[in-house]
């Protein structure tokens, strides 16, 4: 696998079919899934701009900042805080086009104005989430959800499995 990234596509879809074969090639040599939430934080970043992109581990009753892309972020949050602890406790996407109008939201940077939260599953728990921060509002739907879902999943496939 070459270390550039090719991304080709004008709509959102397209971009994240173009990424996809890509990601899955990355992860198919690597089986570390720290190694793997750093590269995946990177392509998608690097494809689509975002703001904020990188993942918050679930350690006890605490996310811990993980691998990431973009500005220095909150290293801890707790359970039920914020659009990332709301993933983790209701078990589910969430997709936030104002993170104002979200209550509780932690703003780690003023910066970003909509967002969209992914838990990580293994063997029936969340063991991480997924952020993406966007300086516009309302950059995610249903299309983020769909792609970033199947994009974690692929991630948390290659845990423990051999190279
Ligand atoms: N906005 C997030 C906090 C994490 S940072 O934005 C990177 C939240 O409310 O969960």
């Amino acid at each position: 696998m070459s270390e550039q990234l090719i991304i080709k596509g004008e709509t959102k879809q397209e971009r994240y079919d173009a990424l996809l074969p890509q990601i899955e090639a990355v992860l198919e040599g690597e089986s570390d899934f720290i190694a793997n939430m750093a590269n995946v934080a990177a392509m998608l970043h690097e494809t689509f701009g975002f703001w904020w992109t990188g993942f918050y581990r679930v350690i006890g009753e605490e996310l811990v900042l993980g691998p990431f892309q973009g500005p220095m972020a909150c290293t801890r949050i707790r359970k039920g805080r914020g659009v990332c602890g709301t993933a983790w406790v209701k078990a589910e996407t969430q997709v936030v086009p104002d993170v104002e109008l979200f209550p509780g939201h932690i703003a780690c940077s003023s910066a970003s104005r909509s967002e969209i939260v992914v838990p990580i599953w293994q063997e029936g728990k969340i063991i991480a989430v997924l952020d993406i921060d966007s300086a516009q509002l309302a950059t995610f739907d249903e299309t983020d959800r769909l792609y970033l879902e199947r994009i974690v999943e692929l991630l948390v496939n290659r845990v423990g499995n051999k190279r």
